[in-house]
């Protein structure tokens, strides 16, 4: 399928999606969430994807929402119309793993909508920020929670109050990003990471998925109890037992998602 806003390539299992809006540094206008919400739903549906990779250009990943698009709009328009709430749910609820691969700018709705991916993983050039404050609104794409839930109260507070950017060394220092690379290898490097996912049972990487999002969602108790039922679960698994026998013979497993 063609899209205006996005390019989508499908190779070695994986889909790699690219916010494409280079006039405006990727800005995530009405067009582009409606579009990258059906790419990631086509993704998840696609029995030739295991695996998403999410990044923008070397420039920016996405500098925020697009500020020219919203700025005349009411209270009434946005809330009635539920502004960027469905667009949202379907990427929330995409089960295959997503990556995000950052560059440049990643900014307001770009940091929130790379926090949705499962982890980031960014180069030495990536700047992460919430600057929505310096506009007199606040985050609207889960930046409050999402924020505070990986870096904690102290720093996230400073990002939402003060509208500075963090650079990726300090990203990856409080635990927003996972890995960096040099911008000129991180594709390449998201990639081979994204290979690493393919290799295993589909089984077991959405059911790790689906635990460790839980995390986030519930007291330690129900969390702990939601893992091991799955974990028990993984044993009916035809995986399962290849993965094991695998080891024990010094080998490869060879899934196949059964
Ligand atoms: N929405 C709409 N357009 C945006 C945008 C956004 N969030 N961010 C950048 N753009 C557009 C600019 O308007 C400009 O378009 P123009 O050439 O038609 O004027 C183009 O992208 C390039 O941006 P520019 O500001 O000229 O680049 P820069 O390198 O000088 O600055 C930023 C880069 C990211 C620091 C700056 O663009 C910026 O602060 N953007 C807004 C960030 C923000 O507040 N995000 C939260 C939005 S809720």
């Amino acid at each position: 399928m063609a899209y205006e806003h996005l390019i989508v390539e499908v190779e070695d299992y994986v889909t790699l999606i690219r916010l494409n809006r280079p006039d405006a540094l990727n800005a995530l206008n009405a067009k582009l969430m409606s579009e990258l919400a059906s790419a990631l739903a086509a993704a998840d549906a696609d029995s030739n994807t295991r695996c998403i990779v999410l990044t923008g250009s070397e420039k920016a990943f996405a500098a925020g929402a697009d500020v020219r698009e919203m700025s005349e709009k009411t209270f009434t328009e946005v809330f009635i119309d539920n502004l960027f709430a469905d667009e949202i749910g379907v990427i929330c609820r995409v089960r295959k793993p997503i990556v995000a691969a950052v560059s440049g700018y990643c900014l307001g709705g770009g940091c929130e909508l790379a926090m949705m991916c499962d982890f980031i993983i960014s180069s030495d050039t990536a700047k992460f920020g919430q600057p929505e404050i310096n506009l007199g609104i606040i985050a609207g794409m889960g930046g409050t929670q999402r924020l505070t839930r990986l870096v904690g109260k102290s720093k996230s507070m400073d990002m939402h109050l003060t509208g500075r950017f963090m650079e990726s060394a300090e990203a990856e220092r409080c635990g927003l990003v996972s890995r960096v690379f040099p911008a000129k290898d991180l594709m390449t490097e998201v990639l081979k990471i994204a290979q690493k996912i393919v290799e295993k049972s589909m089984i077991s990487t959405m059911a790790a998925k689906e635990s460790v999002n839980r995390a986030e969602e519930t007291s330690l108790t129900e969390g702990l109890l939601f893992e091991r039922r799955l974990f028990h679960a993984m044993f009916s698994t035809e995986d399962q037992k290849e993965g094991m026998a695998a080891f024990l013979e010094k080998r490869q497993p060879q899934f196949r998602d059964k």
